[in-house]
């Protein structure tokens, strides 16, 4: 377009000198068309370089804080082509990319169909749970690629009027180990990263055995379920009270911790936003910002999910006393008292 009005206007302008002017006023002419042109082009160019520069991903610096937005709508906007359907009537839609990284038992099933309550979110699910597509960098690639090309077949996906696709991504599942790589294809792609963590990792760890226990035991009928849709399968699932090895306990609580640290400290240059499931439990209003930060419209989320141990935890672990004991007067004491 640009190179075409830029022709366009170098013709006309040597085209057009009056044919009886003297030789004085033809060189000026053409002497004006020459700069002219040159102008032109060099007008040309530089909007063919800002475009150019539109169109790539920018790094954007930090520093963030939790739940911070900062997002420059241009560079992270997609039109994807997929293979596999025709966006048809929302093929003029802007897509947004995205990854929940979080970590098992951490509520993010429950926040993963939060958001695909939502008509143009597509979250795919834990698809590098399949080891097989973990295997090495190249193939983690290919199904992002999948994944963001919208060519990703799961009971999530919204197709054609998808305004935001991503998946979940568990940092033992290969992104940790690769995490320099990863890095670099949000950057490079413009992925956003959600960090959906627990803070209470207590819980976590006893909703953790109890999944471990249950994926052998099958409490429900002979069905492992890692989330339930009632309170009598909730019931049933947390008569289940697991021992903690209270002698690798504050060990193990520390190294979870660092786990996440860790993570936040890799992915720092990617356009994230923190969250904890604590506070989306507290406060539904987190889930507006996360819409917000996709460049979502905003829509009332619902889940059926619902919460296996509730309560306190005292009623949630065989050997209370004993954890209770190791805790008292840690860093980790306040995980013994939580509601949630
Ligand atoms: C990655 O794994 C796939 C599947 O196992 C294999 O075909 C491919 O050669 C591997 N690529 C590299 C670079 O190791
Ligand atoms: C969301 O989905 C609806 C229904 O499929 C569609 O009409 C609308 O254009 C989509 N919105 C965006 C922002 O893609
Ligand atoms: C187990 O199956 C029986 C009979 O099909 C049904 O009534 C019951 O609700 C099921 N229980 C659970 C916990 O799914
Ligand atoms: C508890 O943790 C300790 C230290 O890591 C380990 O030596 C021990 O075998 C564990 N006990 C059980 C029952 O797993
Ligand atoms: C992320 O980077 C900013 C600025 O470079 C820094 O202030 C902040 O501490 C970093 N956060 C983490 C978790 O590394
Ligand atoms: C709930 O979350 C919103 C958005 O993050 C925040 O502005 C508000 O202060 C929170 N409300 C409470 C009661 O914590």
């Amino acid at each position: 377009m640009a190179e075409y009005i830029c022709l366009f206007n170098k013709d006309t302008l040597i085209i057009k000198p009056p044919k009886k002017s003297p030789l004085l006023l033809r060189m000026a002419v053409l002497v004006f068309s020459m700069v002219c042109s040159v102008y032109i082009c060099l007008v040309c160019l530089r909007q063919i370089n800002n475009k150019a520069k539109t169109n790539s991903i920018r790094v954007i610096e930090g520093p963030f804080h939790d739940n911070e937005i900062e997002v420059s709508e241009m560079l992270y906007e997609h039109y994807p082509n997929p293979k596999t359907f025709s966006r048809a009537e929302c093929e003029g839609n802007p897509v947004r990319y995205f990854a929940i990284l979080s970590m098992q038992r951490s509520g993010s099933g429950w926040f993963e169909s939060l958001l695909n309550s939502h008509i143009n979110v597509s979250s795919n699910g834990e698809i590098f749970s399949v080891r097989s597509r973990r295997e090495n960098f190249s193939t983690i690639v290919q199904n992002l690629d999948k994944v963001y090309n919208l060519d990703w077949l799961s009971s999530a996906a919204k197709n054609q009027c998808s305004a935001a696709v991503g998946f979940k991504w568990m940092l033992n599942q290969g992104l940790m180990e690769h995490h320099k790589e990863v890095l670099e294809y949000f950057n490079r792609r413009g992925v956003f990263a959600i960090f959906l963590f627990r803070r209470n990792l207590l819980r976590r760890m006893v909703s953790d055995l109890a999944n471990s226990y249950d994926r052998r035991a099958k409490l429900l009928n002979g069905t492992h379920k890692a989330h339930v849709h009632s309170a009598e399968e909730a019931e049933k699932l947390s008569e289940y009270k697991p021992e903690i090895n209270s002698t690798s306990l504050i060990t193990d609580l520390k190294n979870a911790e660092l786990t996440v640290a860790k993570a936040l400290e890799y992915f720092n240059s990617t356009s994230h936003i923190i969250l904890y499931y604590e506070d989306i439990f507290k406060n539904r209003t987190k889930l507006k910002d996360v819409q917000q930060f996709l460049g979502l419209p905003e829509k009332e989320l619902t889940s059926r999910h619902v919460k296996i141990h509730q309560g306190s935890l005292r009623e949630h672990i065989k050997n209370w006393d004993d954890v209770k004991k190791t805790l008292t007067g840690t860093a980790f004491e306040h995980f013994l008292n939580s509601d949630y």
